[in-house]
């Protein structure tokens, strides 16, 4: 099919809200972000831009989406995210929140609390706390210091801030968004048409497929496009490489895959477009070192738009989920036209930026296989800061046992090589080894120097790495021997 006789058939303009009326956009260059849109386009400054590369949050808002009926308002990076990527939702800004001169309870309790200083990070972080402010539940100390993981503030100190998100997220919203939440949710309601939608012409285009077929098609037709998920990383190409995608392909609206088939006894599948939000929990019941990994990945913000496929398909050597996907036994499923093949993930994954991946074809979902009885787990993720920072180091372990015998291992380390990859020489020399026989186990640790030669880079030396990937194996096995060797500062496992 043509592209304008594609065209004919999809909706032509983008559509979201924004202010309380619609925003049809029939003309935008794909790469155009929603911070630029806002900041250049919409004359709405109040959202910052302090990295443009997702760190800081100072471009903070919130998109508010329709799931299962209800309204939901989520922080998002406006710097990374497309404008085209706003389609069928409403977005917030910080210039949103007060009534006249009547502040908004999150902004009045920052002025109470003292909770800004020199103010460039106050909206970003404004708009965190709305969030938090309409996510349905009491905030937690804990909760808070996640939600704000993602926004910097380099001179106030979070102390004030807290003090203002404790006193006012209290789980019931009370604001003139939460006076208004039905007619909100039948104009984005109205929104949702379901329709494919293509903005531009064949040489240059957005487009938002909605279905798997629609997709399959599209990306047959134009396997040089660029495919976007949550653009948390194709984002970043956009901002600090200059790149300027003509062809984009957007998953957001494709129905089916974000699907999840989670049942006792059979793979865990997750669809490439469930978010890094939404897998958090289903991976936490797969084992709770999942859920630990999962907290540490990029910030609120970040899990809220990156998906699962774009973690697997952006093929990096320090991405988090492949190490501890492959160490399950993970499974890649790829689609292209009606052709689905699953391959083990660990396959995927060739050399630097090659993956096994056909032209027109793209990942349909993972799979992740349920722990055994006599299967233990662990992962370990190390990385310079604890809150949203990338692995200078990363192990997935599974380790199997029979009694007190190591009868097997999958051991999958990030950061070592130029693609996730399996330590098979470190496996080979545990395999048969004595849980109770510590020293055994040291023929393993240096076969992991066969195994790898490390990089040096900006985040970690070589020789760090190597004593890192040595330590956290050693460590999977300690805690795997003994109930009793805790080896953490957090909660022990008891798996
Ligand atoms: C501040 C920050 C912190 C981060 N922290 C972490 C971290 O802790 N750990 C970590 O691993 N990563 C981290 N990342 C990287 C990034 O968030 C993840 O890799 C994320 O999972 C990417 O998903 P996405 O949906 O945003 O992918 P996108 O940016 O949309 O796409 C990434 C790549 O995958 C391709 N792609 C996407 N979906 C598909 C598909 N279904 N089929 C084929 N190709 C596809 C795209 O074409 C592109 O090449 C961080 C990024 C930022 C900005
Ligand atoms: S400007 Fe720093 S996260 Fe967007
Ligand atoms: S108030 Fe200055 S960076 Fe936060």
């Amino acid at each position: 099919m043509a592209a304008t006789e594609q065209a004919t058939k999809s909706r032509c303009a983008l559509r979201f809200r924004f202010r309380g009326r619609e925003v049809v956009l029939d003309r935008f260059l794909p790469r155009l972000t929603a911070l630029d849109w806002l900041r250049e386009e919409a004359g709405a400054k109040g959202t910052k831009e302090g990295c443009a590369e997702g760190d800081c949050g100072a471009c903070t808002v919130v998109l508010v989406r329709l799931r299962a009926g209800k309204l939901v308002y989520e922080a998002v990076n406006a710097c990374i995210l497309l404008v085209g990527q706003l389609d069928g939702t409403e977005m917030i800004t910080v210039e949103d929140l007060a009534e006249g001169d009547v502040l908004h309870p999150v902004q009045q309790a920052m002025v109470d609390h003292h909770g800004s200083q020199c103010g460039f990070c106050t909206p970003g972080i404004v708009m965190s706390l709305f969030a938090a402010y309409h996510s349905g539940a009491p905030v937690t100390h804990a909760g808070l210091c996640e939600q704000l993981a993602g926004n910097l503030c380099r001179c106030t100190g979070y102390r004030p801030i807290l003090s203002a998100a404790l006193e006012t997220c209290n789980g019931t919203p009370a604001d003139r968004f939460a006076a208004t939440d039905k007619e909100r949710a039948a104009a984005l309601a109205a929104l949702g048409d379901g329709q494919d939608l293509f903005v531009g012409d064949e040489a240059r285009f957005f487009a938002a497929p909605a279905s798997l077929d629609s997709l399959a098609g599209l990306y047959q037709r134009f396997p040089d496009a660029t495919l976007v998920s949550g653009a948390t990383d194709v984002g970043l190409w956009i901002t600090k490489q200059l790149r300027d995608p003509a062809r984009v392909i957007w998953l957001g609206r494709v129905a089916g895959l974000d699907a999840v088939e989670d049942q006792p006894n059979k793979p865990l599948s997750i669809g490439a477009g469930v978010t890094l939000a939404e897998v958090r929990p289903l991976l936490a019941k797969v084992h709770p070192d999942l859920d630990e990994i999962m907290r540490r990945f990029g910030s609120v913000q970040v899990r809220t738009s990156g998906t699962v496929g774009g973690n697997i398909a952006n093929g990096s050597p320090i991405g988090d989920l492949a190490p501890a996907l492959i160490a399950l036994g993970g499974r890649v499923v790829l689609r292209r036209g009606d052709a689905i093949r699953r391959l083990p993930l660990e396959d995927f994954f060739i050399a630097y930026g090659k993956q096994d991946r056909a032209p027109g074809e793209f990942v349909l979902a993972v799979e992740a296989p349920r722990l055994r009885e006599g299967q233990h787990y662990r992962a370990f993720k190390v990385s310079k800061r604890f809150d949203e920072d990338i692995s200078a180091v990363m192990l997935g372990a599974r380790i199997d046992v029979d009694g007190r015998r190591i009868s097997g291992a999958r051991l999958a380390y990030g950061g070592m090589a130029a693609t996730p990859k399996r330590a098979a020489n470190a496996e080979l020399a545990l395999a048969g080894k004595d849980l109770d026989d510590r020293a055994s186990w040291g023929l393993a640790l240096a076969a992991l120097e066969k195994d790898f030669t490390p990089l040096t880079d900006m985040r970690a030396s070589a020789a760090y790495r190597m004593k890192v990937a040595q330590s956290v194996l050693e460590k999977a096995l300690i805690e795997v021997a003994g109930p009793n060797a805790p080896t953490r500062l957090g909660a022990l496992h008891a798996a």
